[in-house]
């Protein structure tokens, strides 16, 4: 998997040279398509299919996956064509999807524009569609033929979204690199090493995935914060008090910290850091002890469960993770009274 952390219009041009295609797509959403097309735009040979669909986690489904097949078919892409993915996870989700499925798979590349896919979605193989309410539910795993990341990118993009994103850059830290997680916490939002930051995760990330890439162990690792924050992030789905991924995830890291506490793997006062430092950012979410059995109950939906039982990723120490580890409900209760 070759990820290239550098401009753009420097990365591009190198990767085309390496191979001709007979045609190019372009997916952008219409954020992407006027905030970063321009700049690509300029770096491409021929005019390109460009394709667009509406932004946001709500047009990630089969009727989205369908235009795109449509388009690329009615432009009469071959086997031998390209699809760039220019936008956040979702297009390069479903824009890697549709490639990897479009007459048994095509070459894409993933352009990643949010801190989030920089950090995270890019990197590791991971396409689909939502389906019937369910994420992710119907997909492949297809490593891209690059990925092209470039930190400029994210200078349009909303600072919550950023702020999103950096909840990947500390779980990064907190299960691989206790060294780097000492560095951030020292440091508020505004003033952290992003550019640093980002080739640190994708690092991190590329090592993960190299060593499990269809999820079979390790690679659950990168799970810490997602059991309990993927179930508050869909508990407020759709209410006016909508969490963005990464401040579900955030909350999520804190109740898998005291977990991870809980079970002696972790001291007191590392918890404590954990704690300070992620309210510090994000603030508390709006919990209520009326919202936990649902919480709780949308555990059982996780992936990674086995045999009706709720598997987590816990912190063994400060930058390491373990996987596999079954919490019981009323743990789960105890670690969720821990966010009020
Ligand atoms: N494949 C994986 O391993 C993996 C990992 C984590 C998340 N994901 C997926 O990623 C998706 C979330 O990704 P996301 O957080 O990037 O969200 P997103 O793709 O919805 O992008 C967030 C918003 O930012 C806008 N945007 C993108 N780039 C911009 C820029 N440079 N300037 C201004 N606006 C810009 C988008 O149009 C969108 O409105 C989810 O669907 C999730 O399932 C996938
Ligand atoms: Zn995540």
């Amino acid at each position: 998997m070759s990820v290239i952390i550098a401009p753009i219009a420097s990365s591009l041009p190198a990767f085309l040279a390496t191979k001709a295609y007979t045609a190019l797509a372009v997916l952008v959403d219409e954020h992407t398509k006027k905030h970063c097309w321009p700049q690509l735009r300029k770096l491409l040979p021929s005019k390109p299919l460009l394709i667009e669909i509406p932004s946001g986690e709500g047009n990630k489904h089969l009727q989205t996956a369908e235009k795109i097949w449509s388009q690329l078919t009615q432009a009469a892409f071959d086997r031998h064509a390209l699809v760039l993915n220019l936008g956040g996870g979702v297009i390069g989700d479903m824009g890697g999807f549709c490639a990897a499925t479009y007459k048994r798979g095509i070459d894409f590349v993933q352009i990643p524009t949010t801190l989030l896919s920089q950090v995270d979605a890019s990197v590791g193989g991971k396409l689909g569609i939502d389906f019937q309410g369910f994420k992710n539910h119907i997909g492949v795993f297809q490593q891209p033929v690059a990925v092209l990341v470039d930190p400029d990118f994210l200078q349009t993009l909303p600072w919550r979204e950023r702020r999103s994103g950096f909840a990947e850059i500390i779980k990064h830290c907190l299960i691989a690199d206790a060294s780097m997680w000492q560095r951030i916490r020292r440091l508020d939002l505004e003033a952290q090493p992003w550019p640093e930051l980002i080739s640190h995760s994708v690092e991190i990330k590329k090592q993960v995935v190299a060593a499990d890439p269809t999820e079979k162990g390790l690679r659950k690792i990168l799970n810490f914060g997602h059991t309990l924050g993927h179930a508050i992030e869909t508990h407020f789905l759709g209410t006016d008090q909508h969490l963005l991924h990464g401040e579900a995830i955030a909350a999520g890291m804190i109740a898998e910290a005291f977990l991870s506490y809980k079970r002696g793997d972790l001291s007191e006062s590392d918890l404590g850091e954990i704690e300070e430092f992620i309210f510090s950012i994000y603030g508390k979410i709006k919990l209520q002890s009326s919202d936990f059995d649902k919480i709780i109950n949308l555990t059982l939906q996780d992936k990674k469960n086995q045999a009706g039982q709720v598997r987590f990723s816990l912190l063994t120490a400060l930058g390491q993770c373990g996987y596999d580890v079954v919490v019981s409900k009323k743990e789960m209760k105890k670690a969720l009274e821990y966010l009020l």
